[in-house]
């Protein structure tokens, strides 16, 4: 029991701490589509992230990976991609890109496309 409590107190103290650690980087969405572009991710994920032809890459966009997931990728691929160690895309472009991609909005509802409704 009073180790509970001990724990319990940690968990408290240190919680938020702990939290706030694993917070994503704060990355800029404008530079991060420069980047984007710049390391040819578009060239296999679409210029908005949107997948490539013929499964060149997979749909990134909207709502991407987590970040440690994302940065997992870029960093050791598991599949065919290919790998962008720190010395291409430092820590702080990883943070950029991921926001770019993040950052990108959903299309628009089917329903609400006016050439789909006259239909
Ligand atoms: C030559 C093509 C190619 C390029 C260039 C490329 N990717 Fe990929 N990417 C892939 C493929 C294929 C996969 C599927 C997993 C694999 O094979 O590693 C993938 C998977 C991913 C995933 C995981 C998404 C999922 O649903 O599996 C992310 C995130 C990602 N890429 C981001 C990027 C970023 C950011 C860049 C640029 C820095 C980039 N990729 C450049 C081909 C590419």
């Amino acid at each position: 029991m009073k180790n509970r409590i001990a724990l319990l107190a940690l968990m408290i103290v240190f919680g938020p701490a702990t939290m706030a650690e694993a917070a994503d980087p704060v990355g800029t969405p404008e530079n991060g589509k420069k980047l984007f572009m710049q390391n040819n991710c578009y060239t296999c994920h679409g210029t908005v992230g949107q997948g490539g032809e013929r499964g060149a890459g997979p749909k990134l966009a909207p709502n991407p990976f987590p970040f440690v997931a994302f940065e997992m990728q870029l960093r050791q691929p598991r599949g065919v991609m290919p790998r962008y160690p720190e010395k291409f895309v430092s820590n702080q472009d990883l943070a950029d890109i991921y926001s770019y991609v993040a950052s990108i909005p959903s299309g628009p509802k089917a329903a609400d496309i006016p050439l789909l409704k006259s239909l």
